[in-house]
């Protein structure tokens, strides 16, 4: 969480007066990545990165912004049914018309915000920005949505005035978040579960590769595409509710390029269901071969690795890491990588010297603890 005092300065220095202060975080995923689109399970924690905004109503129906990371301003009505070009600036205009559909009365306000999820490093620092301002502004304008809703609010922003179909999953974890827990959730009908996440041997370790990927205009949607030509054809609103059997009996009506994909989503499905049990017999290192399984699945079936990911999912294996599997929507950002403690350090230093003599370039370790979700801080 950055600093409040700074943007509570720049609040004053922009708009004048105290306003209130709101966050809400980015998230890891331990498994079951590319499911939530296909109803299937999948395994998020938030992180103690993410959005903070100083927030307050102005009476009239203007939207300022002051984006303090980008030190760029912008205005807009909250009547307007188009909205600012900068794509920077739609995430929080979508999510104002989005709650005034539903039927919150949102009015004018001034905001500053900023924050510290590493971009394109598929920690969700967009959906981090959506909850933020749709839990904000509902609690300011008196909606009365639940934690549920709101995160819906910020997908279908995503969908409507960014252009990414993407899942519920980013937006979910940035609203429910608990400290020490990761969540199940089940993207089919929305019920979840917390599992207390505090291995004692074990520490989360993201690896930035700080190649940037945009899902904007990214193949995410095609690959969204590819899955719900399978499910159609299988006759099942989502993968999740396709059999091994009848994706077998498909494959000659299919693309290799669909089967492949699809066949990555049944074994997610599965392998989600996997880590659970291991988690219950407290086998973190079957978590760990799953999240390698998956890796292997991401990279191979549903192509949306990069040889600097693949580099650092193999250094991990190759070093004794428990677990290591590209994290988020993919085409860089990230990797997860589940490590015992005793390795932790020396895991560090070498795969940040083998990373900079392979690419020429620097990865960033990003430690992460499992935090809450959205909250009025002030
Ligand atoms: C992005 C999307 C999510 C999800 C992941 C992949 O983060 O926003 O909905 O599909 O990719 O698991």
């Amino acid at each position: 969480m950055i600093d409040t005092d700074t943007l509570r300065q720049a609040f004053v220095h922009h708009f004048g007066g105290e306003g209130f202060v709101f966050f809400a975080p980015g998230r890891i995923n331990l498994i079951g990545e590319h499911t939530d689109y296909n109803g299937g399970f999948v395994f998020p924690g938030a992180v103690t990165q993410g959005i903070t905004a100083v927030i307050h109503p102005n009476q009239g129906a203007t939207v300022n912004l002051f984006a303090a990371d980008l030190q760029r301003r912008c205005t807009f009505d909250v009547n307007d049914s188009e909205g600012p070009a900068d794509i920077n600036f739609r995430y929080v205009y979508g999510v104002v018309r989005e709650l005034i559909a539903a039927g919150v009365a949102v009015g004018g306000f001034d905001a500053v915000y900023g924050g510290d999820v590493p971009l394109g490093a598929g920690m969700s620092s967009s959906a981090a920005l959506e909850s933020c301002f749709a839990f904000a502004l509902c609690t300011l304008f008196g909606g009365h949505l639940d934690r549920m809703a709101l995160a819906r609010i910020g997908q279908a922003t995503e969908h409507k005035y960014v252009g990414v179909k993407c899942g519920i999953m980013d937006q979910f974890a940035s609203m429910h978040g608990r400290e020490g827990s990761l969540m199940r959730l089940d993207c089919r009908n929305g019920q979840f579960e917390y599992f207390p996440w505090q291995p004692k041997d074990y520490q989360l370790l993201l690896i930035n590769s700080c190649v940037k990927h945009e899902l904007v205009g990214s193949p995410y949607n095609e690959r969204r595409a590819s899955c719900e030509r399978v499910a159609a054809l299988a006759g099942v609103e989502t993968l999740r509710d396709c059999s091994w059997e009848k994706l077998e009996t498909l494959r000659p009506q299919l693309s290799d390029e669909d089967y492949r994909r699809a066949r990555y989503v049944l074994g997610e499905v599965d392998r989600v269901l996997a880590v659970c049990e291991a988690l219950q017999k407290d086998d973190y290192e079957e978590v760990g071969r799953q999240m390698y399984l998956t890796h292997e699945g991401l990279s191979r079936d549903y192509a949306v690795s990069c040889p600097e990911l693949d580099f650092l999912v193999d250094e991990a294996r190759r070093m004794g890491v428990s677990g290591a599997r590209l994290m988020g929507g993919g085409f860089g950002g990230c990797t997860i990588n589940l490590v015992r403690a005793e390795l932790y350090d020396r895991f560090l230093d070498e795969v940040q010297r083998t990373y900079r003599t392979r690419f020429g370039i620097d990865c960033q370790p990003i430690p992460v603890a499992i935090s809450d979700g959205a909250k009025r801080l002030q």
